[in-house]
């Protein structure tokens, strides 16, 4: 069953955020989910927590280098996706996770900054991959893009990523009030009130496109390396 990692070696890219859409989205569709949070800051347990968490999602809390791969491991056998939230920095933690998963994902926001981190965490999914003999797969996603515009600066950086053969998600997060609002009420964007918050349907249409293509590069990455095993 499909381990998702979500890793950056910068807090505030966007992790937590796209964990808890892509755990929702996911469990929206009768899909069992563990998210377990190796952050320190426990934001994902901490959404996951609050009244709305959907029944199909298990939290695994407070989760550490000495747990975190029998923690995978375990949750592998009892659920059909298993999504990790990490914190903002390389440790041993994020090294174990990574070796664990089917899919990184690398969350990248739209500045310099931003994009110089996200090579960082390529090359440490890189390093690790050349420790276990095998190739981890890999995506970034751009996040807290705006939905009207892309920038210049935003349309340089991933063409510089594209350049060096860097996977871009084709959907990027966008940056809307109900993924911030679901971090305070709890719940998932489809739960949210519309007299409350702004833009709920698109976000919900943008989470559902975030899971289709998560599902499709699983399925891809599958396909290859079965072609590979012969
Ligand atoms: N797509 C988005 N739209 C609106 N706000 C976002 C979005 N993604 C992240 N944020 C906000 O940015 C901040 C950092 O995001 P978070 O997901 O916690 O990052 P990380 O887990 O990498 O530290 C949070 O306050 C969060 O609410
Ligand atoms: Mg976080």
């Amino acid at each position: 069953m499909p381990v998702i990692v979500f890793a950056s070696s910068k807090g505030g890219a966007g992790k937590t955020t796209a964990a808890i859409v892509l755990a929702s989205e996911l469990a929206r569709h009768n899909t069992s989910v563990t998210l377990i949070d190796v952050d320190p800051n426990q934001h994902s347990a901490k959404w996951a927590q609050k009244e709305g968490r959907p029944s199909n999602i298990q939290l695994v809390e407070k989760s550490t280098e000495e747990t975190i791969i029998d923690d995978i491991d375990n949750a592998q056998a009892k659920t059909a996706f298993v999504l990790v939230d990490l914190e903002g920095t390389a440790s041993m933690a994020v090294a174990s996770a990574i070796s664990r998963a089917d899919l990184v994902i690398t969350l990248c926001q739209g500045s310099q900054d931003d994009a110089d981190e996200a090579v960082k965490t390529i090359k440490l999914i890189n390093r690790q991959g050349k420790v276990l003999n095998r190739t981890i797969p890999f995506s970034v996603l751009m996040t807290r893009t705006n939905p009207a515009i892309t920038p210049r600066t935003l349309k340089h950086i991933m063409s510089e990523l594209e350049a060096a053969g860097v996977d871009i998600f084709k959907t990027s997060l966008i940056d809307r009030e109900a993924f911030r609002a679901i971090r305070s009420f709890g719940g998932t964007v489809n739960d949210l009130d519309i007299k409350q918050v702004s833009g709920i349907e698109k976000a919900a249409a943008n989470a559902h496109a975030l899971a289709a293509e998560v599902i499709a590069k699983i399925k891809e990455t599958n396909e290859v390396r079965s072609e590979s095993h012969g």
